[in-house]
């Protein structure tokens, strides 16, 4: 009888793999943005906040791994990592950073660990991992940024420190009356009217002073290497007001003091970058949380800028929820992925949050066309790469 039983109890398991199997192949074969995202195992891929890296024909998509409910968005386990050598396929890789059980650690369990982003350094032949983080039980407070570091690109990544970047060192592009300012504000000292007059953004750089000495805050980020092999964090900063662009050290584990702010007041969250044709574009959200906003897109010259505010990237509507530009299809940016045997081709990114149930989160991605010096993505149900020949 109980032999009767284990048999039934195998046959239907074995029943269930093989379902979850060729599910699994049948979800892969096209980008269906929104929707349920299988991964080789059948499993709905767990990488939230994503990034993807390149490396020696491999696709690495490194992102916030979340568990179930409202407690999800805290790291409860670390970053996920998949592969892939076709961008529709991921293979579970496993957890490439794990959150630590030891509560003295900045990234214990319970921390918050957003926004997960790997280089490759060509000169050391390590992966670097940065992230937005969070110290246990202060919420948000902290706006800081951590860095890990791993020989492999699935890793074990070793966590290295966090901190707030850039501390008493001005950026580039700080007018003379602003660097005057800032010292007044640092002095305690009212500032003259004459040079409040020359201002533009005195409320940014109130918040930019109080921070000068301790470090300037780092919330959502992204990485990015240019064609010189010089690397570049960019973070929302200033109580999510300002965005900033910094130079990493060569070894891509410090900040250099070189960097700049961008658009004071611009409020801009969830930046990714891409290069096209001599031309940087930043992609980036407007600040509502976990609810979408419309999309921003910018375009420089050079990394350190100036960067040129362009009009939302977004055409469209998604028919699973009515949104359209003004709500960005229901996501917010969080990558712009160039293609490997495509360079200068870009899928964009983005993430359709479900904050009372993380785990649940869908990712939209879509392909990035260059039209007049301007990025245009356009929503899709389903596509393939061929989108791009
Ligand atoms: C969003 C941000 C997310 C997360 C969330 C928390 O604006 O882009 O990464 O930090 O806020 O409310």
């Amino acid at each position: 009888m109980f032999a009767n039983i284990s048999i039934i109890l195998l046959a239907l398991f074995s029943t269930f793999l093989l379902q979850a199997k060729v599910q699994a192949k049948e979800q892969t074969a096209y980008f269906n943005p929104g929707k349920i995202w299988r991964d080789n195992n059948g499993v709905h891929i767990n990488a939230h906040g994503g990034g993807v890296l390149h490396h020696k024909g491999q696709y690495y998509w490194f992102g916030e791994h979340k568990i179930e409910g409202l407690e999800g968005n805290k790291a409860h386990v670390g970053v996920h990592v998949y592969s892939s050598d076709n961008l529709t396929n991921w293979q579970d890789a496993g957890i490439a950073l794990k959150v630590s059980s030891d509560p003295r650690s900045d990234i214990v369990k319970g921390s918050i660990i957003e926004r997960p982003k790997v280089i490759y350094n060509q000169k050391t032949g390590k992966f670097v991992m940065w992230f937005h983080l969070e110290l246990k039980g202060q919420g948000y407070k902290a706006a800081r940024t951590g860095v890990a570091i791993a020989d492999k690109a699935t890793g074990p990544y070793r966590f290295i420190k966090s901190l707030r970047p850039n501390a008493n060192t001005y950026p580039l592009n700080i007018s003379e009356a602003e660097k005057q300012a800032v010292a007044f504000l640092l002095q305690g000292t009212k500032l003259p009217k004459t040079l409040v007059s020359k201002i533009e953004n005195l409320s940014e750089l109130k918040i930019y002073a109080r921070d000068f000495a301790g470090g300037q805050m780092a919330r959502d980020m992204t990485v990015y290497v240019d064609k010189d092999g010089k690397a570049y964090q960019i973070y929302s900063s200033e109580e999510n007001r300002t965005l900033h662009i910094s130079l990493l050290s060569d070894d891509y584990l410090s900040h250099t003091g070189t960097y700049i702010r961008v658009h004071p007041s611009g409020r801009n969250e969830a930046p990714a970058i891409a290069y096209h044709n001599g031309t940087y574009y930043l992609l980036t959200s407007g600040l509502s949380g976990w609810r979408p906003n419309p999309a921003r897109q910018y375009a420089a010259k050079e990394m350190m800028g100036p960067w040129e505010k362009l009009n939302n990237p977004t055409i469209g509507v998604n028919p699973q929820n009515d949104f359209g530009p003004e709500k960005t299809f229901g996501g917010q940016s969080t990558f712009l992925l160039e293609r490997q045997d495509m360079p200068g081709q870009f899928i964009a990114m983005f993430d359709m949050w479900r904050p009372k149930n993380a785990i649940d989160g869908r990712y939209i991605w879509l392909p990035v066309e260059f039209v007049n010096g301007t990025m245009r993505i356009k929503w899709r149900e389903k596509w393939q790469l061929s989108v791009f020949e």
